[in-house]
């Protein structure tokens, strides 16, 4: 049996992360993997969680199950989070949560609940996009196929290509969207080109699957999450999936949600029983720590300002890293990559070649994806210069 298992390729981004692990030079750079590294080079543990984490470990509470769906708790601090404390659709009952495994594990229990449903439906993913995305909705049986997104001349969206494509696709397609810090490329749609996609959807009867693991790091938690308003204004049924790893720096907890959003409460009950099969059958039931931590974090009100303020200055630092690479390639002769302080995120898609990227890891030990995208979230004032030097290098300024 087992010598039909052949040899698969490394993961394109968390295979970067062995390779890197097991690379001996002192030198070297992990910009593969979506990790915020603090001016240390250190995961850092925020303020807030860390005074979560002490009032969770001093209650000392037994080890019981969570429910099917998680901590009830949990579900109701993530979807004020979300969809606003006072949103009708939260009170009409309309929407259907589950704690999930982060935002990977969100966006698989969406996708077994829709293959489910629509086993026969194409899955939309951006061109590029995360390359889990692609991976993820096959694996869960889907024909996955790409809608236009970057364009890589103009350094930015292109929208009459994506509504084009969008237009194109048939009744019940499922198209996954970035809800913000489009991943890789780092360019969002704008208010109005949402809009513009939001009438696209509804028109041609299209499944919205929102995507939103970088809350926060855009411009700021109410401003990334109003492309929610927009769907829920919208009354078309979505999921959504969200993930806190990066937001709470707790990747290692694997802590994030799913919720669908339906017309009636109705829809959410049956909808919500469904979700509950495919976690039932495929890891029972998520774990607590993550959630606690979450869950404290947003319901007191001290907590949650100091973990606001301190992702706020995690976005100040990335974008005062994006100008700093910016100057120090200008510096190096290399003017024509200013766009990398314009992106939104943690990445840049810096436009470097396949060969270009390999020659970094080689070569430098600098470790980014082979599509060009790099986390520049986890740069600083020590590594920096290293980087900018090794991509002059590479680009044979
Ligand atoms: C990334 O894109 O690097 C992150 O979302 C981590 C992951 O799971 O791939």
């Amino acid at each position: 049996l087992f010598d039909r298992a052949e040899l698969a390729p490394a993961d394109p981004i968390l295979g970067l992360t062995e390779a890197f692990n097991a690379d001996t030079r002192p030198e070297k750079v992990n910009l593969g993997v979506g990790v915020y590294l603090g001016e240390d080079g250190k995961l850092p543990l925020m303020a807030a969680v860390r005074s979560a984490e002490e009032r969770v470990t001093q209650q000392h509470k037994p080890k019981a199950y969570l429910g099917i769906d998680g901590m009830p708790a949990y579900r109701d601090a993530v979807r004020a989070l979300i969809f606003g404390a006072d949103s009708a659709a939260l009170a009409d009952g309309r929407i259907a949560t589950v704690q999930t495994l982060g935002g990977t594990g969100a966006l698989k229990v969406g996708a077994d609940l829709l293959h489910q449903l629509s086993p026969e439906a194409t899955v939309l993913i951006s061109d590029p996009s995360w390359e889990n995305h692609r991976a993820l909705f096959t694996r869960a049986g889907f024909t996955v196929d790409a809608y236009r997104y970057y364009d890589a001349e103009a350094k930015g969206i292109d929208v009459d290509g994506m509504l084009e494509d969008l237009r194109a696709a048939a009744e019940g397609t499922v198209v996954v969207l970035h809800a913000c810090c489009h991943n890789p490329t780092g360019y969002d749609l704008t208010g109005e080109q949402w809009d513009a996609v939001i009438d696209v959807l509804r028109e041609r009867g299209l499944v919205p699957f929102l995507d939103m693991a970088y809350q926060g790091f855009g411009f700021g938690i109410a401003e990334d999450g109003a492309v929610v308003t927009k769907f829920i204004d919208s009354g078309l049924n979505f999921l959504l999936s969200t993930s806190y790893s990066k937001s709470f720096s707790l990747y290692g907890e694997r802590i994030g949600s799913l919720s669908v959003v339906l017309g009636s409460a109705e829809e959410a009950k049956k909808v919500l029983s469904q979700l509950k099969i495919v976690v039932r059958t495929n890891y029972s039931n998520p774990p607590t720590e993550g959630a606690a931590l979450v869950t404290t974090v947003l319901t007191d009100p001290e907590l949650r300002q100091s973990w606001e303020d301190e992702l706020g200055s995690m976005r100040e630092r990335i974008k005062t890293l994006r100008q700093g690479l910016v100057d120090a390639l200008a510096a190096r002769g290399i003017s024509d990559m200013g766009f990398i302080a314009e992106q939104l995120g943690m990445f840049s898609y810096s436009g470097l070649t396949k060969d270009q990227m390999i020659a970094l890891r080689t070569e430098h030990g600098v470790y980014g994806l082979d599509s060009g995208r790099m986390c520049v979230a986890a740069l600083n004032t020590g590594n920096l210069d290293y980087v900018a030097d090794a991509i002059a290098s590479v680009r044979g300024a």
